[in-house]
């Protein structure tokens, strides 16, 4: 096992989450060497400020990253990708670039003038993925420019920070069993994915290890921020997503969310769950949890 410094995550933690995290799977991440260079890494978590709750309506037990951002230097990993195991799925993310047939299905939608033809769209992904049912399409979704981050509890009219979505309600000890999702920026300016890299299954077993009753939080955002109280030096990475680029995640088993904050222009998203695969050969895969 490596340390958290030699996987070039931002940030030692402090709060004993390295030896927690020395037991847990490693977290995949698929990308071109260039894309990975980008994604950054911060030191850890913070529950949100009273003047961000004001501005932004953030519960009041919201938490988000820090933001002492650095580029985080992923390790590569040298061995099969992970994603030729299916089972594997909950514990990969990928960040893909649109085959331009794809792209120029995009296009007019981005400028307003059609609807998205989402059969034609879901033929097109097939160069860069495969997607097995049940395939449940969210269509475009769109969010304000300049949000810390996006997700909203619409019951409440809050905005939750880091978060594990709950769509599909799975038990917490069949998470892995979940979909996940593809999401394609179809907007005009690049937004940021983050995530922190640790499936919740690992969580769960690092709070029961640490004496945690973790019975009391059954529903999984609850579950993400009793962790990342527990251990706030857990670092969050941040990876930005070009205009005409797409992640997959395991969003049922990953504390994450999206931000705005960068971005001039309305944020624009295509969002697709199923069983989704990256294809074969569209990058490197780097280790991005501290195995
Ligand atoms: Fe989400």
């Amino acid at each position: 096992m490596s340390s958290l410094s030699e996987a070039g995550v931002a940030g030692m933690a402090t709060d004993g989450a390295e030896a927690a995290f020395g037991a847990a799977p490693p977290l995949y991440f698929l990308s071109s060497a260039t894309d990975a260079g980008r994604i950054e890494a911060c030191s850890g978590t913070r529950t949100v400020s009273d003047a961000e709750r004001a501005q932004f309506s953030y519960d009041a037990n919201a938490i988000l990253p820090r933001d002492d951002w650095r580029k985080a230097a992923l390790r590569k990993w040298d061995h099969p990708e992970p994603w030729a195991f299916s089972d594997q799925r909950f514990n990969c993310v990928a960040l893909l670039h649109c085959p331009d047939r794809l792209l120029r299905l995009i296009a007019p939608i981005r400028s307003g003038r059609t609807r998205p033809d989402l059969e034609l769209m879901q033929d097109a992904m097939g160069d860069i993925c495969t997607i097995q049912g049940p395939v449940h399409i969210h269509g475009i979704i769109h969010n304000a420019p300049g949000d810390p981050t996006v997700t909203i509890d619409h019951h409440a009219k809050r905005r939750i920070g880091l978060h594990v979505d709950n769509w599909d309600k799975q038990n917490i000890d069949k998470r892995r069993l979940s979909p996940n999702r593809i999401c394609i920026n179809v907007g005009e300016c690049t937004r940021i994915f983050l995530f922190v890299p640790i499936e919740i299954g690992s969580v769960v077993s690092i709070l029961r290890a640490a004496g945690i009753d973790v019975r009391a939080s059954p529903r999984p955002t609850a579950l993400g921020r009793l962790f990342l109280h527990r251990y706030p030096n857990v670092p969050v990475l941040r990876v930005p997503v070009d205009p005409g680029c797409a992640y997959i995640a395991p969003t049922e088993t990953l504390i994450h969310d999206a931000s705005t904050a960068q971005m001039t222009k309305v944020d624009y998203q295509l969002t697709i769950r199923g069983y989704v695969d990256a294809r074969a050969g569209q990058g490197d895969v780097y280790v991005c949890a501290f195995a």
